[in-house]
Protein backbone atom coordinates (compact mmCIF):
# COMPACT_ATOMS: atom_id res chain seq x y z
CA UNK A 1 0.00 0.00 0.00
CA UNK A 2 1.63 3.30 -0.74
CA UNK A 3 2.11 5.78 2.07
CA UNK A 4 0.69 9.30 1.71
CA UNK A 5 2.78 11.98 2.33
CA UNK A 6 2.64 13.85 5.88
CA UNK A 7 3.92 17.31 7.04
CA UNK A 8 2.80 18.49 9.87
CA UNK A 9 3.53 22.04 11.31
CA UNK A 10 4.97 21.84 15.00
CA UNK A 11 4.19 25.32 16.47
CA UNK A 12 6.38 24.57 20.09
CA UNK A 13 5.51 27.25 22.46
CA UNK A 14 3.82 29.69 20.26
CA UNK A 15 0.72 31.53 19.27
CA UNK A 16 -2.25 32.52 21.06
CA UNK A 17 -5.46 31.17 20.37
CA UNK A 18 -6.15 34.65 18.56
CA UNK A 19 -2.97 34.04 16.25
CA UNK A 20 -3.42 30.36 15.87
CA UNK A 21 -6.96 30.89 14.51
CA UNK A 22 -5.15 33.64 11.67
CA UNK A 23 -2.74 31.14 11.14
CA UNK A 24 -4.76 28.23 10.40
CA UNK A 25 -6.99 30.21 8.50
CA UNK A 26 -4.00 31.86 6.37
CA UNK A 27 -2.79 27.89 5.46
CA UNK A 28 -6.23 27.14 4.66
CA UNK A 29 -6.33 29.84 2.04
CA UNK A 30 -2.91 29.60 0.36
CA UNK A 31 -3.61 25.31 -0.03
CA UNK A 32 -5.61 24.16 -2.93
CA UNK A 33 -8.42 21.51 -2.19
CA UNK A 34 -5.89 18.94 -4.29
CA UNK A 35 -3.08 19.36 -2.04
CA UNK A 36 -4.84 17.49 0.34
CA UNK A 37 -4.98 14.33 -2.25
CA UNK A 38 -1.51 14.47 -2.57
CA UNK A 39 0.03 15.24 1.51
CA UNK A 40 -1.78 14.87 4.66
CA UNK A 41 -1.10 18.55 5.91
CA UNK A 42 -1.42 18.79 10.41
CA UNK A 43 -0.66 21.43 12.76
CA UNK A 44 0.16 21.15 16.03
CA UNK A 45 -0.53 24.28 18.14
CA UNK A 46 -0.15 24.38 22.09
CA UNK A 47 -2.48 23.17 24.07
CA UNK A 48 -4.45 26.28 24.99
CA UNK A 49 -5.18 26.77 20.61
CA UNK A 50 -6.26 23.39 19.67
CA UNK A 51 -9.76 24.19 20.95
CA UNK A 52 -9.95 27.22 19.05
CA UNK A 53 -8.24 25.46 15.72
CA UNK A 54 -10.18 22.99 15.78
CA UNK A 55 -13.56 24.97 15.80
CA UNK A 56 -12.12 26.90 12.77
CA UNK A 57 -11.55 23.39 11.00
CA UNK A 58 -14.63 22.03 11.90
CA UNK A 59 -16.69 25.32 10.84
CA UNK A 60 -14.67 25.95 7.96
CA UNK A 61 -14.66 22.10 6.40
CA UNK A 62 -11.05 22.33 6.03
CA UNK A 63 -8.64 19.33 5.42
CA UNK A 64 -6.34 20.27 7.86
CA UNK A 65 -5.64 17.67 10.52
CA UNK A 66 -5.19 18.54 14.24
CA UNK A 67 -2.03 17.27 16.45
CA UNK A 68 -0.88 18.15 19.90
CA UNK A 69 2.67 18.59 21.15
CA UNK A 70 2.08 15.93 24.08
CA UNK A 71 -0.11 14.17 26.24
CA UNK A 72 0.12 12.21 29.53
CA UNK A 73 -0.07 8.62 29.62
CA UNK A 74 -2.37 8.05 32.51
CA UNK A 75 -6.30 8.43 32.25
CA UNK A 76 -6.86 10.99 34.81
CA UNK A 77 -6.09 12.13 38.32
CA UNK A 78 -3.89 13.83 40.53
CA UNK A 79 -0.97 15.09 37.37
CA UNK A 80 -1.43 18.63 37.75
CA UNK A 81 -0.78 20.48 34.52
CA UNK A 82 -0.90 17.81 32.76
CA UNK A 83 -3.51 16.54 30.04
CA UNK A 84 -4.89 13.60 29.46
CA UNK A 85 -4.70 11.50 26.05
CA UNK A 86 -9.30 11.22 26.30
CA UNK A 87 -9.23 15.16 26.27
CA UNK A 88 -7.74 15.49 22.96
CA UNK A 89 -9.61 13.09 21.42
CA UNK A 90 -12.36 14.48 22.86
CA UNK A 91 -11.01 17.81 20.92
CA UNK A 92 -11.06 15.33 17.43
CA UNK A 93 -7.15 15.33 17.74
CA UNK A 94 -5.76 13.32 14.54
CA UNK A 95 -1.84 12.92 16.09
CA UNK A 96 -0.40 13.34 19.25
CA UNK A 97 3.56 14.26 18.94
CA UNK A 98 5.25 12.11 21.31
CA UNK A 99 8.93 12.06 22.64
CA UNK A 100 10.12 15.32 20.78
CA UNK A 101 13.48 15.36 21.51
CA UNK A 102 12.80 18.98 23.43
CA UNK A 103 10.81 17.01 25.75
CA UNK A 104 13.12 14.42 26.36
CA UNK A 105 16.03 16.77 27.28
CA UNK A 106 14.77 19.33 29.11
CA UNK A 107 11.85 17.70 30.44
CA UNK A 108 13.87 14.17 30.99
CA UNK A 109 11.06 12.28 29.32
CA UNK A 110 12.57 8.27 29.28
CA UNK A 111 11.90 5.79 26.13
CA UNK A 112 9.51 4.50 28.46
CA UNK A 113 7.28 7.38 29.37
CA UNK A 114 7.63 7.76 25.25
CA UNK A 115 6.08 4.40 24.79
CA UNK A 116 3.50 4.55 27.59
CA UNK A 117 2.35 7.66 25.78
CA UNK A 118 2.67 5.81 22.20
CA UNK A 119 0.30 2.95 23.86
CA UNK A 120 -2.32 5.48 25.40
CA UNK A 121 -2.23 7.19 22.47
CA UNK A 122 -3.61 4.51 20.07
CA UNK A 123 -5.56 3.22 23.19
CA UNK A 124 -8.03 6.88 22.23
CA UNK A 125 -8.12 6.04 18.78
CA UNK A 126 -5.01 8.68 17.96
CA UNK A 127 -2.27 8.34 15.91
CA UNK A 128 1.02 8.66 17.60
CA UNK A 129 4.11 10.64 15.68
CA UNK A 130 6.90 9.35 17.82
CA UNK A 131 10.27 11.34 17.67
CA UNK A 132 13.75 9.91 17.41
CA UNK A 133 17.38 11.48 16.75
CA UNK A 134 20.51 11.21 17.68
CA UNK A 135 22.51 14.59 19.36
CA UNK A 136 25.88 15.95 18.11
CA UNK A 137 28.11 13.97 20.03
CA UNK A 138 26.19 11.12 19.32
CA UNK A 139 27.09 11.40 16.00
CA UNK A 140 30.67 12.58 15.91
CA UNK A 141 31.39 9.32 18.41
CA UNK A 142 29.71 7.27 15.32
CA UNK A 143 26.81 6.06 17.75
CA UNK A 144 24.05 7.96 15.82
CA UNK A 145 22.42 4.22 14.39
CA UNK A 146 23.09 2.37 17.88
CA UNK A 147 21.19 5.66 19.49
CA UNK A 148 18.70 5.70 17.40
CA UNK A 149 17.91 1.74 16.81
CA UNK A 150 17.76 1.79 20.81
CA UNK A 151 15.05 4.69 20.79
CA UNK A 152 12.87 3.00 17.95
CA UNK A 153 13.10 -0.31 19.69
CA UNK A 154 12.12 0.84 22.94
CA UNK A 155 9.51 3.30 22.38
CA UNK A 156 7.66 1.41 20.32
CA UNK A 157 7.80 -2.29 22.37
CA UNK A 158 4.80 -4.26 22.65
CA UNK A 159 2.95 -2.50 19.99
CA UNK A 160 1.23 -4.62 17.49
CA UNK A 161 2.31 -5.12 13.96
CA UNK A 162 -0.98 -3.04 12.88
CA UNK A 163 -0.07 -0.30 15.11
CA UNK A 164 3.48 -0.18 13.28
CA UNK A 165 1.98 0.24 10.11
CA UNK A 166 -1.12 2.97 11.35
CA UNK A 167 2.69 5.01 13.74
CA UNK A 168 4.57 8.25 12.45
CA UNK A 169 7.71 7.76 13.16
CA UNK A 170 9.78 11.48 13.15
CA UNK A 171 13.73 11.65 12.71
CA UNK A 172 14.98 14.52 14.00
CA UNK A 173 18.34 14.93 14.23
CA UNK A 174 19.42 16.70 17.55
CA UNK A 175 21.97 19.03 15.54
CA UNK A 176 19.61 19.86 13.16
CA UNK A 177 16.76 21.19 14.94
CA UNK A 178 16.01 24.88 15.09
CA UNK A 179 19.54 25.46 13.97
CA UNK A 180 19.20 25.75 10.29
CA UNK A 181 21.57 22.98 10.12
CA UNK A 182 19.86 20.45 7.88
CA UNK A 183 20.41 16.99 7.40
CA UNK A 184 22.19 15.83 4.08
CA UNK A 185 19.17 14.52 2.78
CA UNK A 186 21.60 11.50 1.44
CA UNK A 187 21.99 11.05 5.37
CA UNK A 188 18.45 11.41 6.41
CA UNK A 189 17.89 8.66 3.64
CA UNK A 190 19.91 6.48 5.43
CA UNK A 191 18.79 6.89 8.91
CA UNK A 192 15.52 6.66 8.15
CA UNK A 193 15.92 3.66 5.90
CA UNK A 194 17.93 2.02 9.11
CA UNK A 195 14.77 2.68 10.85
CA UNK A 196 12.30 1.01 8.57
CA UNK A 197 15.11 -1.93 8.09
CA UNK A 198 14.54 -2.25 12.48
CA UNK A 199 10.81 -2.11 12.13
CA UNK A 200 10.67 -5.14 9.72
CA UNK A 201 13.24 -6.78 11.44
CA UNK A 202 9.98 -6.52 14.62
CA UNK A 203 6.90 -6.22 12.80
CA UNK A 204 7.49 -7.60 8.87
CA UNK A 205 5.77 -6.32 6.39
CA UNK A 206 3.85 -3.63 8.67
CA UNK A 207 7.17 -1.34 8.29
CA UNK A 208 6.24 -0.63 4.63
CA UNK A 209 3.17 1.23 5.89
CA UNK A 210 4.75 3.36 8.32
CA UNK A 211 5.33 6.88 7.60
CA UNK A 212 8.63 7.79 8.56
CA UNK A 213 8.97 11.91 8.74
CA UNK A 214 12.05 13.92 8.79
CA UNK A 215 12.68 16.91 10.66
CA UNK A 216 15.40 19.45 11.10
CA UNK A 217 15.85 22.77 10.01
CA UNK A 218 12.87 22.22 7.09
CA UNK A 219 12.23 25.08 4.89
CA UNK A 220 10.95 25.58 1.47
CA UNK A 221 14.39 25.55 -0.42
CA UNK A 222 15.31 22.15 1.19
CA UNK A 223 11.87 20.25 1.46
CA UNK A 224 11.83 18.63 -2.62
CA UNK A 225 15.70 17.24 -2.04
CA UNK A 226 14.35 15.44 1.05
CA UNK A 227 10.71 14.30 -0.40
CA UNK A 228 13.01 12.71 -3.17
CA UNK A 229 13.97 10.42 -1.22
CA UNK A 230 12.46 6.81 -1.45
CA UNK A 231 12.01 6.04 2.45
CA UNK A 232 10.99 9.66 3.71
CA UNK A 233 7.14 10.63 3.20
CA UNK A 234 6.85 13.72 5.12
CA UNK A 235 8.12 16.51 7.57
CA UNK A 236 7.63 17.82 10.72
CA UNK A 237 8.61 21.37 10.97
CA UNK A 238 9.00 24.07 13.22
CA UNK A 239 10.30 27.36 12.46
CA UNK A 240 9.21 27.06 8.93
CA UNK A 241 5.44 25.95 9.80
CA UNK A 242 4.67 29.79 12.06
CA UNK A 243 4.54 31.54 8.69
CA UNK A 244 1.70 30.62 6.56
CA UNK A 245 3.18 31.17 3.81
CA UNK A 246 6.15 29.60 4.10
CA UNK A 247 4.64 26.66 6.22
CA UNK A 248 2.53 26.43 2.00
CA UNK A 249 5.72 26.55 0.27
CA UNK A 250 6.88 23.89 2.27
CA UNK A 251 3.69 21.84 2.05
CA UNK A 252 3.60 22.11 -1.55
CA UNK A 253 7.53 21.09 -1.97
CA UNK A 254 6.55 19.93 -5.42
CA UNK A 255 5.99 23.40 -7.33
P1 LIG B 1 12.76 23.13 13.24
O1 LIG B 1 12.05 22.18 14.33
O2 LIG B 1 12.07 22.88 11.93
O3 LIG B 1 12.57 24.53 13.76
O4 LIG B 1 14.20 22.72 13.18
C1 LIG B 1 11.64 20.89 13.99
C2 LIG B 1 11.05 20.21 15.19
O5 LIG B 1 11.56 20.41 16.31
O6 LIG B 1 10.07 19.43 15.07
Amino acid sequence: MARKDLIVGNWKMNSNHLEAIQMVQKLHYRLDPDDYDRVDVGVAPPFTSLRSVQTVIEADHMRIQLAAQNTHFEEKGAYTGEVAPSMLAKLSVDYVIVGHSERRQIFDETDDWVNRKAKAVFAHEMTPIVCVGESLEEREEGIAFDRVGSQVQLSLAGLSAEQIGAIVVAYEPIWAIGTGRTADPADAQEMIGFIRDRLRDQWGEAADETRILYGGSVNPGNIGAIMAKKDIDGGLVGGASLDPDTFAAVVRYWI
